[in-house]
């Protein structure tokens, strides 16, 4: 079988030294390009079998139907979520496949690492013990111990945060389309969510249903001092809602990893430059928000498997007539579609 050639978008410095370490053998041959695939930079695809790309990569239906008259075979996401791809409209004209878990740890743990982060100041004592300034005012906090956390999202990421937040003595109730049985979690109605928790973290995909879940409605119903986690997709959020509601001191933090315009700016260097997004700005610029920009996937352990599992996921679509992390419109509304994963789902 001919070399499978690879045209690799997005790709950052980290990406690069992961694929290359995974395939140090050279039996792919990739194309690294910097440019996120769009239908402009759809043509740098021509010639090669597979494109792989990330979250911010615009997989739409024209770029669909380009890739597709190119003769490119399968659209490998290096990523778990799919919501950048028409996978509605690319049935039955190109396959995509998905890493759909490398590190639920990596996510979980930033999860964590952001809420202590936010709740205990150390955003706020880093900067000034730096500046040799050890005093305490303003940095109170509280204790998570015995605190109500309302997870909504039980699949991988959201489970191993719930068993974090058990180990932190936390009680914790969840929502989820489609509750695990027998997995000793409390599930309550979305509105409980609401109104119980004093803190509310999303580890749910983003779908049409559920975009702006969070919103000025259902900031009502919540807890005042409520903190808020998302490290899911920005737009489960709706962000200008969002400012309202600290502004209002009804959201007591806010931390958020990803953010509903994030693929403007997020990724890139923007420090000597003026952002133009007001509302990320008013985010930024307030004591009680902290944001990184879609960093909680990334550690050595999740990019090695981010990797092999690609790797696996395209050996496993040219090699054999299996597809077993493959993506289409049916299995992602049937969330176990047995049939879909035997075979290739078109
Ligand atoms: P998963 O597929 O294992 O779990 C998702 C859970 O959400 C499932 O239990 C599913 O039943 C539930 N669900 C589906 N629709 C829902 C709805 N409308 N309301 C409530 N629950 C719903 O996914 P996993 O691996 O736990 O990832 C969760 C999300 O985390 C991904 O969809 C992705 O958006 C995000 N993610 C973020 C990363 C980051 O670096 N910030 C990295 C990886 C994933």
């Amino acid at each position: 079988m001919e070399t499978i050639k690879i045209a690799f978008f997005d790709a950052k410095e980290y990406d690069r030294s992961s694929f290359i370490n995974s395939n140090s053998n050279g039996e792919f041959k990739i194309k690294f390009y910097e440019t996120r695939l769009s239908e402009d930079t759809c043509p740098l695809a021509e010639g090669f079998d597979v494109v792989c790309v990330f979250v911010n990569d615009d997989v739409n239906k024209a770029v669909i139907d380009k890739l597709k008259d190119m003769g490119v075979k399968l659209i490998a996401l290096r990523c778990a979520g799919y919501n950048n791809v028409d996978i509605e409209y690319a049935y039955e004209k190109i396959h995509v496949v998905r890493v759909p878990a490398y590190s639920p740890y990596a996510v979980a743990e930033h999860a964590m690492a952001l809420l202590l982060t936010s709740i205990r100041r150390i955003h706020k004592a880093y900067i000034r013990t730096k500046d040799f300034n050890f005093s305490l005012n303003g940095l109170t906090g509280f204790d998570l111990h015995g605190k109500t956390v309302g997870v909504i999202g039980t699949g991988k990421i959201g489970r191993i945060f719930i068993d974090i937040c058990r180990g932190f003595g936390m009680k914790i109730i969840a929502y989820d389309k489609f509750p695990a049985a027998d997995s000793g979690i409390e599930y309550v109605s979305l509105d409980e969510i609401w109104e119980r928790s004093d803190i509310i973290s999303l580890h749910c995909p983003l779908t049409a249903e559920n975009k702006h879940m969070i919103n000025a409605e259902t900031m009502e119903k919540m807890k005042k001092g409520v903190v808020i986690i998302n490290t899911s997709r920005g737009a489960l959020i709706d962000s200008e809602a969002l400012v309202e509601g600290i502004k209002a001191r009804k959201i007591g933090a806010a931390c958020l990893d990803v953010y509903e315009e994030e693929s403007n700016v997020f990724f890139h260097d923007y420090s000597n430059h003026i952002v133009n997004d007001d509302t990320l700005a008013r985010l930024i610029s307030m004591p009680n928000v902290i944001v990184t920009s879609h960093q909680a996937f990334l550690t050595n352990e999740a990019l090695k498997n981010i990797a092999d599992t690609t790797f696996d996921n395209i050996r496993e679509f040219f090699e054999r007539d299996t597809c077993s992390n493959e993506i289409c419109y049916k299995c992602a509304n049937l969330a176990n579609c047995n049939q879909a994963h035997e075979k290739k789902c078109f």
